[in-house]
């Protein structure tokens, strides 16, 4: 009941940005969201210029206010004082070497996936982002924490409901803030509970790393990648990397080394789980959507697919990855049409100029990357449909490269896109190689809130065929 109410005022809120844009005939405009006064922009040079800029590390108070008293800190949003030492500390953790051991991991789910669809070959069509969710969270607990999930039944029953329930009333809470009304949320006991649950699986499952880091040096063995050779053991990948410094090695170095506070590591941890496991979920799912809607595009992928993997079971490398061409136009064309994150913001604590703009001290800028993604001076009269080809090198314009920021850019840019890349693309490549997808949803039907993270209204349902 709650969720839908609050899931009616982000949709009038949101609908409300594009319409203000379109009232003023304007790409910036200054407007009132609610109680505060905000620059609301799909320009690409001012989002670009905002984003570059060292002086505008600060998140839009109150759209993050939520956020930040929910991960008690973190990276998305925490203060630029406090994010500048964070950032530095933890992006050792996302390196391209650290990245590529996961491989074993994405590939592991990948086949996790493929059998559990079997059961949903029947002509019927199902809804399939929770499931997704599930796996995503699975993953990216045990990347970035260490810990093997997604073979058991604890996520599906447990952490992924429990996360998506704090999630959703979180997207709502940073829209009510705007009027002053987040407190309401924060009243929740539900809201509450399922927040104190996550702290304290983090907080365990640190605690018990901790013991076994100790133990570990006891025994001179390294139980901290247990976790990720076992898997490498279990199957036949290639063996992987012997030290990963995956986030949680680092962070626990970094509290023994007391450059990290134990506040720092559980709430970067509960940070770093939650941007990752809905977002990357959210854009395989939108491009098996478009795939279903677009057969002949999902058929010219599959022979890419067919062509790098001839066999039904196979292992996806780096190398691989990287020659999979339009694989990558139609990733790029899905996370432009329905970005998995609409919607950032910066706060400026000093009068700024910007272009011909001066911004106020205390103001707020928006960038709506949902609507930057779609204007049709920019991406051409047809920027509403689906065309992977226009990320092709002959129709990839100048003037569309700052228009395309799906992981934002500058300093504060999304820490994890390359690790959500290399994701989405093995667990696509496992799925439009085995399965076919279909819907009768159309594109024109689609419905979703531009909120922090995008959240469909109404989620359209897929069928799946087995390839052979
Ligand atoms: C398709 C998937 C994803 C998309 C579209 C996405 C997009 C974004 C965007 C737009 C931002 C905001 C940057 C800003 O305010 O300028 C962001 C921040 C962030 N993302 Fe992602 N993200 C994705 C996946 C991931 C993954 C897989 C991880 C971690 C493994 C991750 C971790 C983060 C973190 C920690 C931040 C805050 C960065 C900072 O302020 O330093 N994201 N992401």
């Amino acid at each position: 009941m709650l969720q839908t109410w609050t899931l009616e005022i982000t949709i009038a809120v949101v609908s409300g940005l594009g319409q203000i844009m379109k009232d003023c005939k304007s790409h910036t405009v200054c407007c009132w969201i609610g109680l505060f006064p905000v620059i609301l922009t799909a320009d690409p040079d001012i989002a670009s210029s905002v984003l570059r800029s060292k002086e505008l590390l600060n998140k839009s108070k109150t759209m993050y206010y939520p956020l930040d008293l929910t991960f008690k800190g973190g990276l998305v949003a925490s203060p630029a004082t406090q994010w500048v030492h964070n950032r530095k500390m933890i992006d050792p953790s996302f390196t391209n070497k650290v990245l590529v051991s996961f491989f074993p991991i994405f590939n592991k789910a990948k086949d996790d996936l493929i059998e559990r669809y079997n059961v949903l070959v029947d002509n019927k069509e199902h809804k399939i982002l929770k499931s997704l969710q599930t796996l995503t969270l699975g993953i990216t607990v045990e990347t970035t924490m260490g810990k093997v999930m997604y073979r058991g039944e604890q996520v599906s029953k447990g952490l992924a409901p429990m996360y998506s329930f704090v999630m959703n009333i979180l997207s709502a809470e940073v829209l009510m803030s705007f009027l002053k009304l987040g407190f309401i949320l924060e009243l929740y006991p539900k809201f509450r509970k399922r927040r104190e649950q996550i702290y304290q699986f983090v907080n365990e499952l640190i605690q018990a790393k901790l013991k076994r880091g100790i133990n570990t040096s006891n025994n001179n063995s390294n139980t901290e990648t247990s976790d990720l050779n076992n898997i490498a053991s279990n199957s036949a990948i290639p063996s992987i990397r012997k030290e990963p410094k995956i986030f949680i090695d680092q962070a626990i170095k970094l509290y023994q080394n007391q450059q990290f506070t134990w506040n720092d590591i559980i709430s970067e941890s509960i940070t770093i789980v939650s941007a990752a496991f809905e977002t990357t979920a959210t854009s395989v799912y939108t491009t098996l959507v478009m795939l279903a809607m677009h057969p002949e595009i999902q058929q010219r992928l599959f022979e890419e697919i067919l062509d790098m993997f001839p066999e039904k079971d196979f292992y996806v490398d780096f190398d691989q990855l990287n020659q999979l061409p339009y694989l990558e136009l139609v990733i790029n064309e899905t996370l432009r049409l329905v970005p998995s994150v609409p919607l950032i913001g910066r706060h400026i604590m000093k009068d700024t100029e910007i272009g011909e703009h001066v911004f106020p001290k205390d103001s707020q800028i928006l960038i709506s990357i949902f609507h930057l993604h779609r204007r049709t001076d920019i991406w051409g009269p047809n920027a509403e449909k689906f065309d992977p080809e226009r990320f092709s090198v002959e129709n990839f314009e100048e003037k569309q490269k700052n228009a395309f920021i799906p992981f934002s850019k500058g300093v504060r840019n999304c820490i994890g896109w390359r690790y959500a890349l290399f994701a989405i693309k093995i667990l696509l490549c496992g799925l439009i190689r085995n399965y076919k997808f279909e819907t009768d949803f159309k594109l024109e039907s689609l419905k979703c809130t531009t909120n922090i993270t995008l959240k469909y209204i109404l989620e359209p349902k897929l069928r799946l065929t087995k390839r052979s």
